[in-house]
């Protein structure tokens, strides 16, 4: 089978996951790929067609061992018919859990065929410069081994006759899942008046709309996932975790994550 054309599918507050995807894209083809990004409330507005012959690349990232529940319910919209599918999960350095199993199975209930899985690292949403968890990860060398897993990806998919081959893809993992996912925990990062602009960035940024401004930047504590895009998107630097249970766990995660993980693939004889 040839691959015709490359769907990206995705949801990735912090852009890490975005940016694995794109790597093995480069890796299957030269051509243009197109970007379904479901991070944004905008992005789940769209609508999108049923796949059929492409081949789509779908990526979340790792929410304490789990999918983010926005991604879930975002992915869960998608239709497709047999349509062969890479998935992908992106993690903090600490670890993916049952996320990629949870990823395949939505995948085969939706209709995607897996060809192919990954785990690899991203920074951690909650690292600071001074507080580094991964930090500038994917980095060089996660890129490459994303573009030569993508290019074994491609030579999997050039000696298959069709699209609905059997692949019986085996992904590590527990079912029932035993990781409890993002644990709602009631708390937002905070905007330091004297450094913000008001700029509006923050609320450009929120996968959930749980942030406005009205002449100052008000978030709604109970609609916060946490993801940490308004941090790490302020230009000033004026959104900031002052909760004392979130810096105890960004603390734990610097002292016990350190130690480099390497990516890990499925599917593909390495
Ligand atoms: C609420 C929350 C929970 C997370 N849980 C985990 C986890 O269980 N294991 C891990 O290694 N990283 C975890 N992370 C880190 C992200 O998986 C990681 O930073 C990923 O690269 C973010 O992807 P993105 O840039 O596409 O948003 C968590 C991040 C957030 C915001």
């Amino acid at each position: 089978m040839e691959v015709k054309q490359v769907k990206l599918i995705y949801f990735s507050a912090t852009g890490t996951t975005q940016k694995v995807l794109e790597s093995i894209a480069k890796g299957i083809t030269g051509k243009d790929v197109e970007h379904i990004n479901l991070t944004l409330p905008e992005g789940t507005r769209q609508t999108i067609p049923p796949f059929s012959d492409e081949l789509v690349i779908i990526g979340a990232p790792v929410y304490g061992g789990r999918l983010p529940v926005d991604a879930l319910n975002r992915f869960k919209q998608l239709k497709a018919n047999k349509t062969l599918a890479v998935l992908i999960v992106v993690y903090g350095n600490r670890d993916f859990e049952d996320a990629l199993l949870e990823l395949k199975n939505l995948a085969i209930e939706i209709g995607f065929n897996p060809v192919a899985g990954g785990a690899f690292i991203g920074e951690h949403s909650f690292a600071t410069k001074d507080v580094p968890i991964a930090n500038g990860r994917p980095d060089s060398l996660d890129v490459q081994k994303a573009m030569d897993f993508g290019a074994k990806i491609k030579d999997k998919i050039t000696v298959l006759q069709s699209p609905d081959a059997q692949m019986d893809l085996k992904i590590p993992g527990r079912f029932p899942y035993e990781a409890d996912g993002a644990r709602s925990m009631a708390v937002s990062p905070v905007t330091n008046e004297d450094t913000c602009s008001i700029c509006g960035t923050c609320a450009s940024v929120c996968p959930n709309a749980a942030i406005s401004i009205n002449g100052s930047v008000a978030t709604k504590i109970e609609l916060c996932i946490r993801c940490c895009a308004c941090i790490k998107n302020c230009p000033t630097g004026a959104r900031v975790w002052e909760d004392d249970m979130m810096k105890t766990i960004i603390n734990w995660l610097n002292e016990n994550c350190s130690t480099r993980k390497e990516p890990q693939i499925f599917g593909i004889n390495v």
